[in-house]
């Protein structure tokens, strides 16, 4: 018998590619400043909140600004974003994740949205799938961003499960590390040579069953 109770799930690049919406959002802010960001730099910024998304971007391109500037450019990037994600249907939601979801509400697993987002509940909305969480933890509930741990503890405390009864599922670096840092198996999305914290890693959740996971994770 898997000792395992509870799921948690990032949003962006787990259950919807919004993580594409946010690379072209940072993207045009950057071609604004004067610089370019690559698809490997986008990497570091998975997972990670928007205003310190921003700093390493800065960083990035040798940009220093007053915080009242960048706040006007976080709000910048967030309208792109929001124009890119009000297109959205439950068609973007991932290939995989419809039938994933049926396993885990049959093997009677609880479910959380584990988010650093602060649009998570939107995005849910637009894609129909806020009813498939028991609890939904995003950018507003909590004070630390991944790698920080917060996201996820506080999504298995208000489950009412401990660490090690939960499976994480993620697609960032910063969100696996998060994971480890709480004391929960994680599952990657993407690849091993990226994910290379996970412990068990898988190209979406298109190519996992419920079973498997359960199975690897004891
Ligand atoms: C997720 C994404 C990040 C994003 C963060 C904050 O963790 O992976 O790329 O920066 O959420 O999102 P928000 O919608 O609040 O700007
Ligand atoms: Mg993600």
């Amino acid at each position: 018998m898997s000792q395992i109770k509870a799921f948690l799930f990032d949003l962006d690049g787990v259950i919807v590619d919004t993580a594409i919406y946010h690379y072209q959002a940072w993207k045009r802010l950057a071609t604004e400043l004067g610089f370019d960001i690559s698809e490997e730099f986008n990497e570091s910024l998975k997972g990670v909140s928007r205003m310190e998304s921003l700093d390493l971007i800065l960083a990035h391109g040798g940009v220093t600004l007053p915080d009242e500037e960048k706040a006007k450019l976080a709000d910048q990037k967030n309208s792109w974003y929001l124009e890119l994600v009000s297109r959205m249907t439950a068609e973007a939601i991932l290939p995989g994740v419809a039938t994933f979801f049926s396993q885990v509400h049959k093997a009677g697993l609880k479910t959380a949205l584990g988010s650093v987002s602060k649009n998570a509940p939107l995005i849910l909305e637009r894609i129909g799938m806020t009813d498939a969480f028991d609890v939904i933890i995003d950018g507003t509930k909590i004070s630390k961003g991944k790698p920080d741990p917060e996201v996820f503890t506080k999504g298995a405390a208000e489950l009412g499960v401990s660490p090690a009864e939960c499976v994480v599922f993620e697609d960032a670096v910063a969100g696996v590390d998060a994971g480890k840092r709480g004391g929960m198996f994680v599952v990657g999305l993407g690849s091993p040579d990226v994910l290379t914290q996970a412990d068990l890693v898988a190209p979406s959740l298109a190519e996992l069953t419920v079973d498997e996971v359960l199975s690897k994770s004891e």
